[in-house]
């Protein structure tokens, strides 16, 4: 029997029988999800993260994502089978280690492997004869074969032999409630068959199908398909709601009821443009990395800069809109901004839109407040670290009215919009709650952008 084969079957066998301890590297939107997932499947699991604050939260039982239900972190620690860490010696104990760590963008909007690279060289220091290593994080084609691989092969164990290393692209979507990480299925790829078998064995154990592709590159390179898919279409209805505008007609009926057909057409939402750790990322990576090997890709790269001015469109439309329909400038105008998060019901700021059109009024001499739910207070972002502290402003009838505008940018589904709608003098609504609620608003209040 060859070395791998033995070494393998050894850990198909505890994956069988849920005794594999996996360690997640990474308990943030990603990490932390994954970890509860795979516990629930049945598996000892342990959190690993360099925030030990964080972590100190997650042994409390602490809810720590908002749209987690109520009792499921406590839950998941209250049966002795799942933890959290800042102790990297527990990798030590793992036999399966997925990694979920962060891959934004650098200061130059170029792929930033920092985090990964860091995670693999601490897994390197505890990397043993028999362990499965899984990035998650997204990445370029051929990160895990070209970046991962070598560090962890520094420890003169070899990838495919003495361990087993792949990738499987999260594709997990916060605040959804009609998907979870269980009910979606997960791509595996690997660039050996005996790698590629104990992703397969262990991702069916967690979630409702495991999808194996050939190669680690290819599994990288899905997942940039989709996220490039996501930014093309959202860049395209966005310009197609700027040319329907132009002509007098509402793009959103004109969704709802192209949506109808039953093949050929996938409905994407007009909004403030592109926000959150994913889409306006991944393209980047693609670009990136095609750039690198001497291709182009054109057409994603328009895409992402139409994405990525549309929160200035949004201003400059709003600007115009206050100075023709209510004959006020936008120097000195008091503006409400409804919602920083970058989506709808997450306290999540990454990439948000809503904080560039925030940022362009202001620039434009408004002076603007906001109203978030999920922000009492502004966090510190590291786009926007000059916004942190303010103080998400409480809806009134009086404190609405106060302003000269009102532009909603996030449809959190817990606001009082039709206090809003009853007592805004102006109201730009970029995300359509108003008429899509049926939220009544008086005459000549309302502008759709
Ligand atoms: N958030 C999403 O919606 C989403 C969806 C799909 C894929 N992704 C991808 O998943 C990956 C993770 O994203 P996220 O949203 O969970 O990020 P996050 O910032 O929410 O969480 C990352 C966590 O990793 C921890 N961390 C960083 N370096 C570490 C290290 N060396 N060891 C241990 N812990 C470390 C951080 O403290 C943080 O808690 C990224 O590549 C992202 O692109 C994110």
């Amino acid at each position: 029997m060859n070395r791998a084969f033995s070494l393998s079957s050894e850990l198909r066998t505890r994956i069988q029988q849920c005794q594999a301890h996996v360690v997640t590297v990474g308990l943030g939107y990603v990490g932390l999800p994954l970890a509860l997932t795979v516990h629930e499947a049945g598996f000892p699991v342990t959190g690993l993260d360099v925030n030990a604050e964080r972590v100190g939260r997650i042994n409390q039982g602490e809810k720590v994502i908002s749209y987690f239900p109520e009792d499921r972190i406590a839950t998941a620690v209250g049966t002795g089978r799942f933890a959290a860490t800042a102790d990297p010696a527990i990798l030590t104990e793992a036999d399966i280690v997925l990694i979920c760590v962060p891959t934004p963008l650098s200061g130059k909007r170029e792929p930033d492997l920092t985090y990964v690279i860091r995670a693999a060289e601490t897994i390197s220091r505890w990397v043993r004869p028999g362990q499965l290593v899984v990035l998650e994080s997204t990445v370029w084609p051929g990160c895990t074969t070209n970046i991962v691989k070598p560090i962890l092969e520094k420890t003169g164990l070899v990838a495919g032999t003495d361990f087993f290393l792949g990738f499987s692209p999260e594709r997990e979507d916060p605040g959804n409630d009609k998907f979870s990480t269980r009910s979606i299925p997960k791509i595996v790829g690997a660039d050996d068959s005996e790698s590629r078998d104990l992703l397969e064995a262990f991702y069916s154990k967690i979630v409702t199908k495991a999808v194996p592709v050939e190669s680690s590159a290819t599994a990288e390179a899905v997942k940039l398909v989709e996220n490039s898919f996501r930014t093309v279409n959202i860049a395209l209805v966005n310009e197609m709601k700027v040319a329907l505008d132009a002509m007098g007609i509402d793009i959103w009926p004109v969704i709802r009821a192209a949506a109808t057909k039953p093949f050929g057409f996938m409905p994407f939402y007009p909004g403030p443009g592109i926000g959150g750790d994913c889409i306006p990322v991944s393209p980047v990576y693609l670009s990136w990395r095609a750039r690198d090997v001497g291709s182009e890709t054109p057409i994603i790269d328009l895409a992402r800069g139409n994405n990525e001015t549309a929160p200035d469109r949004i201003a400059f439309r709003v600007a115009a809109d206050l100075n023709q329909r209510a004959g006020k400038a936008v120097q000195g105008a008091q503006i409400l901004v409804m919602g920083i998060a970058y989506k709808k019901n997450v306290e999540d700021t990454r990439e948000s839109p809503a904080l560039g059109v925030l940022r362009r009024l202001e620039a434009m001499g408004a002076r603007c407040d906001y109203h978030d739910p999920y922000f009492p207070e502004m966090p510190m972002t590291r786009d926007h670290p000059d916004l942190a502290g303010r103080v998400s402003v409480t809806l009134t009838p009086e404190t609405v009215a106060a302003y000269d505008a009102v532009v909603v940018t996030t449809d959190h589904t817990d606001v009082d919009y039709a206090l809003v709608g009853a007592f805004a003098q102006m109201i730009f609504d970029t995300r359509n709650v108003f008429d899509g609620n049926g939220i009544a608003v008086p005459a000549g209040c309302l502008v759709k952008i």
